[in-house]
Formats: C-alpha cells, sequence, structure tokens
C-alpha cells in the first residue's frame, strides 16, 4: 500500500507539470479510477469517455482503457497526445473484425446503412455511416428504423441482437462476440436470482441473450452505476466485467453486489469476468509514460478524417 501511495503521488505530479489529463474507463483498475476522479480527469463509459477527451483543453490525454478508446480521442482530436498505459490493450470485438473483411461484407450490402460498435478499429469506423456504444446504440438504431433505413451491423452480435428486439430494426449482424461477456450463462443466472429474489439483476447487453432476458436493468457501464445510485435494492447481482464493482461499491456503501454466475467458474469467483486486456493498466505502466511519453497513439490522419464523421454523428445526435 504505501508503494502505490508513492506511485499514486508521483502520477499527480506528473499530470500537473505535463498539463496532462487522465480518462479511464470503470473496467480498469481502481487506483486508476480513483486517481482519474481525483486529478479533474474522468471515469465512465465509452461515451463519455469519448466526449470528455474532445472537449477538455488538455493537450496531453492519457487514455487508460482499451485502444479503440485511445483511437476514438486521437480521432476526435488529431491535434492532441493520445497516450495509452499499455498499446497492447485490444478488445475481442475489435480482433473479431477485420477491415478488409468488414469493407467486402458492406460492399455485398449497399442498400444498408453501417451502424458500427465504438470497439472496432479506426478503419472499420472509417467505412461506417455511424457509430455508436453501448449507452446510446438503443436510441439511434431506433431513430435510423423510424425512417425507414435498414442496418448492417457490427461487429456484436448480443448487443445487435438485443438492438434488433428491442425496435424492430431491420439488422444484418456481424457474428462478433466480447470473450468476457459472452461467459455470463442464463441458466446459471437464474438460479442465482432465485437464490437473492431481492436482488436487482443489471446486465451489459454484451452478454447473451438468455442473460439479458433475466435483467432488470439493461445498460451501459455509467447506466448500470446509475441504476444501482437510484435503486432501493438491497443487493445487485452484475453481468459485466467486475472491474465496475469499485465505483458501484462507493455509490451504494453497505449494500450487497454479486458477481453474476460464468461458465465452469463459481458463483463467488472473484476474478472470472474481467477483461484481459482491461487488466494490463496499471500504476506502473501509467507512471512510464508519464515519465517518457511513450505509447502515443497514431492514426493515419485520411484514415481518421473518414472516421470522425460517424463518430460526429453519434455525438451531435447525444447532445
Ligand atoms: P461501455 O460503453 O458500456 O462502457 O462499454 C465498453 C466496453 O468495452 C464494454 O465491454
Ligand atoms: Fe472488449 Fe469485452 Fe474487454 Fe470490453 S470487456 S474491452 S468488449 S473484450
Amino acid at each position: 500500500p504505501e508503494e502505490r501511495a508513492s506511485l499514486k503521488a508521483r502520477i499527480k505530479q506528473l499530470l500537473k507539470e505535463k498539463q496532462a489529463v487522465l480518462v479511464s474507463h470503470y473496467y480498469v483498475d481502481a487506483d486508476l479510477q480513483d486517481l482519474a476522479e481525483e486529478t479533474g480527469g474522468c471515469v465512465s463509459d465509452s461515451l463519455e469517455m469519448a466526449r470528455f477527451g474532445r472537449d477538455h483543453a488538455a493537450q496531453t490525454l492519457v487514455v487508460a482503457g482499451v485502444r479503440f478508446m485511445g483511437e476514438t480521442a486521437k480521432i476526435l482530436s488529431p491535434e492532441k497526445r493520445i497516450l495509452m498505459p499499455d498499446l497492447d490493450a485490444t478488445c475481442s470485438l475489435d480482433l473479431g473484425c477485420d477491415a478488409a473483411e468488414f469493407a467486402a461484407f458492406c460492399d455485398q450490402h449497399p442498400d444498408r446503412t453501417v451502424v458500427v460498435y465504438a470497439n472496432t478499429s479506426a478503419a472499420v469506423k472509417a467505412r461506417a455511416d455511424w457509430m455508436v456504444t453501448s449507452g446510446i446504440g438503443l436510441e439511434i438504431v431506433q431513430h435510423l428504423h423510424a425512417q425507414g433505413k435498414k442496418i448492417l451491423w457490427a461487429p456484436d452480435k448480443h448487443l445487435g441482437g438485443y438492438i434488433q428486439k428491442q425496435t424492430g430494426a431491420d439488422m444484418l449482424l456481424w457474428q462478433g462476440s466480447c470473450l468476457v461477456h459472452d461467459e455470463f450463462k442464463g441458466v446459471e443466472l437464474e438460479l442465482m436470482r432465485a437464490e437473492h429474489p431481492e436482488a436487482l439483476v443489471l446486465v451489459h447487453p454484451e452478454s447473451p441473450e438468455a442473460v439479458v432476458a433475466l435483467a432488470d436493468v439493461v445498460g451501459s457501464t455509467s447506466q448500470l452505476i446509475a441504476a444501482v445510485q437510484a435503486s432501493s435494492a438491497p443487493s445487485f447481482i452484475v453481468a459485466t466485467d467486475n472491474g465496475i464493482l469499485h465505483k458501484m461499491r462507493t455509490a451504494a456503501p453497505g449494500k450487497l453486489f454479486i458477481d453474476a454466475p460464468t461458465a465452469g467458474n463459481s458463483a463467488t469467483c472473484k476474478s472470472c469476468a474481467h477483461c484481459p486486456w482491461m487488466a494490463m493498466n496499471g500504476l506502473q505502466n501509467l507512471l512510464h509514460v508519464l515519465e517518457t511519453g511513450a505509447n502515443e497513439i497514431h492514426v493515419d490522419p485520411a484514415v481518421g478524417k473518414q472516421a470522425v464523421v460517424c463518430i460526429d454523428r453519434m455525438l451531435d445526435f447525444a447532445a
């Protein structure tokens, strides 16, 4: 703990000296979430991270999350310096959606409006009409459906399927998934819910359909935290990355939080639902990038110029 405290103090000092701001996701190490809040940065879901990075005056942003979050920040603010604790922190959705294959898929369906999830590469975004995050995807597809648009959706099949079901939109789905949320299982969750009838079931929509079907609240990370704040329930079953529990416990001290069951693990497993790429962000590598300026994110300016169109559409819609 002493070492952690001194690392945190040094990081705070460097953020100030370098006039840099820290933007953290709810799935990263609790210390990195706290540091972002304590130093005037932000800890939030991917929609808010994008908006905060774009609007903040700082010329250096340190993004503690996964690669697509750093790339989105760079695409929105090409003039800023974007650093990340580990450039190899990727996402199974991004990895499962190769830009050339995706372009071929789009070419086969020119009549469809292309909507991509934020969890994609800059090159995939460059081919899209709209980018969405889990916090606003439903509303945007609703809006497009009302205009009579047919949609090509990528890459998360569970989020896409959920939105399709809720909106009734005509959606052709890419078959990607998140390796963390894909592990949540409906049958086991139903048993757990029966054991805790007083608990509110909170589910991120990257989870399989059978899990989403059992949810009291479905939403982005920020929306799930807001649901905890608004609820009088004494306990919560949480089907998303367990990095989020830090914020939930702070928001509702004294309440009980239970990890939703994952395949092959016990219901009380503490580390089963945790993204291996989010876990690559730590105090040591954060300090290293602040000291050295290493791990800068670069996006081909031509690709960025095309990709920004679909991100701006989302941010304008959300405004
Ligand atoms: P949120 O936008 O809900 O924070 O989700 C990002 C993500 O990667 C979830 O796995
Ligand atoms: Fe990607 Fe899933 Fe990790 Fe989120 S939790 S970054 S969707 S692999």
